[in-house]
């Protein structure tokens, strides 16, 4: 299959057909994105929580979005990949985020995402005037949830949606690309989707140009959590668990390895040689 490109998603915006993307972190989770035939995949860095164990996105560092992403591509040759930016690395300064941004695209990614409106607009026109595209992400974003008191859905207050609707229009000012909105009203992500010129997709936003969701919701693997936008399509852990304890059962009631099944067997002209070792 032909990878997606931006023009493909514009287009899709005009048609009003959604565009499905969702997370991946390993090289078999986007070999299973790109056989579904999702139309991009974030290479997020909510994989700090789901591959690597952080309670947080905070620890996640350059280092370790790089790693994700090469696998991803690898996994997934033929689907638009987007690399998302960690904590404090394109905050700092235009030169940092540049330069962050720019190891993703050399990793493999086709663009990148950051969180912030107004605050991070001087590197959303640094990065995108590097020549790389760059997804805008709003409402509750992450990487600053100390200062929200936590994982809270935003813009349901009247200076909670100005604030949103005025950094999405900063935001396609500066250059983003694509705009994604997290855990914020329906009403917003409509009309902003309907007012920008750029795609709006949501995760938690109710219906616009399209929809995230993390893998790890999705197949049912993250445990430790579902925010209420989740729909969980499967219960993977359970499969996952009922196989290892199968695997463990059957190795302590000695029913596996079974022998010829499972076994390499001596070559039959070596076999008397062998034997005579083992004497
Ligand atoms: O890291 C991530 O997966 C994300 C989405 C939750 C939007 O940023
Ligand atoms: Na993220």
């Amino acid at each position: 299959r032909k990878k997606k490109t931006l023009l493909d998603f514009y287009n899709m915006k005009k048609r009003d057909e959604k565009v499905v993307w969702i997370t991946g972190y390993s090289a078999p989770q986007a070999r299973f994105c790109e056989q579904a035939g999702v139309d991009m995949i974030l290479i997020g860095d909510s994989g700090g929580m789901c591959l690597l164990g952080y309670d947080s996105t905070i620890p996640v560092t350059m280092e370790e979005m790089i790693v994700m992403s090469k696998a991803v591509r690898r996994g997934a040759p033929n689907t638009w990949i987007i690399g998302d930016m960690p904590f404090m690395s394109y905050q700092k300064s235009n030169e940092s985020a540049v330069e962050n941004a720019g190891r993703f695209i050399k990793a493999g990614c086709d663009s990148i995402k950051l969180e912030g409106g107004k605050c991070v607009c001087s590197q959303i026109r640094a990065i995108t005037d590097a020549g790389i595209v760059v997804y805008a992400h709003l409402g509750m974003t992450p990487q600053s949830s100390n200062s929200f008191g936590g994982y809270k859905a935003q813009g349901r207050t009247v200076n909670s949606a100005r604030a949103i609707i005025e950094d999405a229009y900063a935001v396609q000012e500066a250059g983003a690309k694509f705009l994604l909105l997290e855990a914020v009203p329906p009403e917003i992500s409509l009309y902003l989707a309907e007012q920008l010129d750029i795609p709006v997709y949501g995760i938690g936003g109710g219906m616009c140009d399209g929809q995230l969701l993390i893998i790890s919701d999705v197949i049912g693997e993250f445990q430790l959590f579902t925010p209420k936008f989740v729909k969980k399509y499967a219960s993977i852990a359970d499969t996952i668990v009922n196989a290892i304890t199968e695997y463990k059962k059957d190795v302590q009631n000695k029913t596996f390895p079974e022998d010829p099944l499972h076994c390499y067997h001596i070559f039959k002209k070596h076999k008397e040689g062998i034997e005579k070792l083992m004497e």
